[in-house]
């Protein structure tokens, strides 16, 4: 909407500008306008990112006017234009980053000087670019080609994460800008800041971490990781285990080197290195192979992780495409993404969120939903947003992975990340699925049986004003006088009959435990 908007303006002013051009021309006996360029073709371009490190991308124009379509190639595969216009040498698209409802948006823009288009392109939230575009021929946009996928067949369970993983992941906060020293620093706060002891293990390297391969076709660490068997051995001597990130296709999200045609051998690398923990990520896999691939694809590297004999928990991002909840524990994935990327926003969490419920049923014991990492602490959301956060991550037994900076954590986001009455919820062993209770407009009575015949029961109100919930013992199947303890005031709310009720703030939440 907003785009369009912006568009029309521009389009506009472009029309009008050229209507002036044309009569201060005439007017002037001047010679005529010449005729703009045409865009139509396909542009290569190496978009420097701030990190340093640089992305292939590709412009697939075709003009009409001063409209431009097509797409935008880049290694989340090929984008649609949602908007594009030209005129007077400027160029500004619109394109859709990933599907998703709504689909968040990427911008570019363009200055024609002779045959260049130096573009400045904005992905959302942490990236930006910018490179000079050239025009190439369009074999530039073919591929390596899919490689032989496996017959399928059940992977073993590797018996890791009994209970939904927890830890911390650098890419919310840090995205490109994480190296070795931040990853130490990160382990070191762990144990200072009492995560460890709370039950948060992994401390997870995000995308940007690779470097070149050798002649032998390993990968390596780039400049910011120099040493990884040092880096992995001290996080192992915090008592902690550590995680690495990568995905099928010959390039990562961030335009890393992926490991296509190296599944095996990356597997090797990082059980030799002595990872823990495995995050690969479809992204330009999406250009090679189909949807109905995925499972082949995971099963490939789920048998490659348990052939190097290490215990390595396997965790599928691809954003939930192909039902992934149906075959995810087949592939020996031990988590996998259920939507696309959360950001540090109300909206997106709580749109996330509380989309999770249809699919509680298919988590199970060592083989959790994982709706993403936390953002608790990142700022963008107020403590009773984070609470809910927090809260509804746990309802939902989804991995527990901060994505904030532990080094500088208020007291606020510790009290919210290490409440463990709230984590012994996500914890819990009998791994029941939440149910909603009741749905009245924003909200939201959910619960969820915990071993000991115990309930935890979350007052969800979304609406953006304090709200009076309450739920029917009748409704957990329940009656009497029950034992109510809030799980954020740490307080016992002593025996309650038949129901019970309370003021639920804007965006925030009531949780209590239920006992008989
Ligand atoms: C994708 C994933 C994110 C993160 C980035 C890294 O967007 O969904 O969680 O790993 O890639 O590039």
């Amino acid at each position: 909407m907003e785009f369009s908007a912006t568009g029309g303006h521009r389009r506009e002013g472009c029309v009008l500008l050229r209507v002036l051009l044309i009569f201060s021309a005439l007017l002037l006996g001047a010679i005529p306008l010449s005729a703009q360029t045409d865009l139509t073709g396909v542009w290569a371009v190496n978009l420097g990112m701030g990190d340093g490190n640089s992305i292939r991308a590709y412009l697939d124009l075709q003009q009409s006017g001063e409209q431009i379509t097509g797409g935008v190639w880049y290694d989340y595969g090929k984008r649609p234009i949602k908007e594009g216009s030209y005129c007077d040498g400027k160029l500004h698209l619109t394109f859709i980053l990933w599907d998703e409802t709504p689909p968040p948006l990427g911008t570019a823009d363009g200055t024609l000087q002779g045959d260049q288009l130096r573009l400045m392109v904005h992905l959302t939230g942490v990236e930006e670019g910018r490179g000079v575009a050239e025009r190439t021929n369009r074999e530039a946009l073919a591929l390596p080609a899919p490689l032989p996928l496996p017959k399928l067949h059940d992977v073993p369970d590797n018996g890791l994460v009994r209970t939904p993983p927890m830890g911390w992941n650098s890419w919310n906060k840090f995205a490109e800008k994480i190296d070795d020293i931040s990853v130490r620093g990160m382990a070191d706060a762990m144990v200072s800041s009492g995560m460890r002891d709370a039950g948060y293990t992994y401390i997870n390297i995000d995308d940007t971490w690779e470097g070149p391969r050798d002649a032998q076709g390993n990968i390596t660490g780039n400049l910011k990781f120099p040493n990884m068997k040092g880096l992995v051995d001290y996080v192992h001597s915090k008592g902690l285990k550590i995680g690495i990130y990568s995905g099928p296709g010959p390039r990562t999200c961030g335009g890393y080197e992926g490991s296509y045609g190296h599944e095996e051998q990356d597997a090797k690398t990082y059980a030799a290195w002595g990872f823990d923990y495995l995050k690969y990520d479809w992204c330009s896999a999406g250009r090679i192979y189909k949807d109905s691939d995925m499972r082949a694809v995971y099963q490939k590297m789920g048998d490659a992780l348990q052939a190097t004999g290490r215990p390595i928990v396997f965790s599928l991002c691809q954003y939930g495409n192909d039902d992934v909840w149906n075959w995810g524990a087949k592939v020996g994935g031990n988590l996998w993404r259920t939507t696309g990327d959360i950001t540090d926003h109300w909206k997106r969490m709580d749109q996330i969120g509380f989309k999770q419920f249809e699919i509680a049923s298919y988590w199970q014991v060592g083989h959790w939903n994982d709706p993403d990492m936390l953002e608790i602490g990142n700022g963008g959301m107020t403590a009773d947003e984070y609470r809910t956060h927090m809260s509804l991550w746990s309802m939902l037994a989804a991995p527990l992975l901060a994505g904030n900076d532990l080094r500088t954590m208020s007291d606020e986001t510790k009290s919210i990340l290490m409440n463990k009455e709230v984590i012994a919820i996500d914890q819990d062993t009998s791994a029941k699925p939440i149910k909603k209770i009741s749905e009245q407009g924003k909200l939201v009575v959910a619960a969820r049986p915990l071993k000991d015949k115990t309930w935890a029961v979350g007052l969800f109100n979304r609406g953006d004003a304090t709200a009076k919930m309450s739920v029917n013992w009748s409704d957990l199947g329940l009656h009497g006088k029950l034992q109510v303890r809030d799980l954020w005031a740490h307080k016992d709310l002593g025996k309650v009959a038949d129901q019970f009720s309370a003021e639920v703030p804007a965006h925030g939440v009531m949780l209590v435990l239920i006992k008989r």
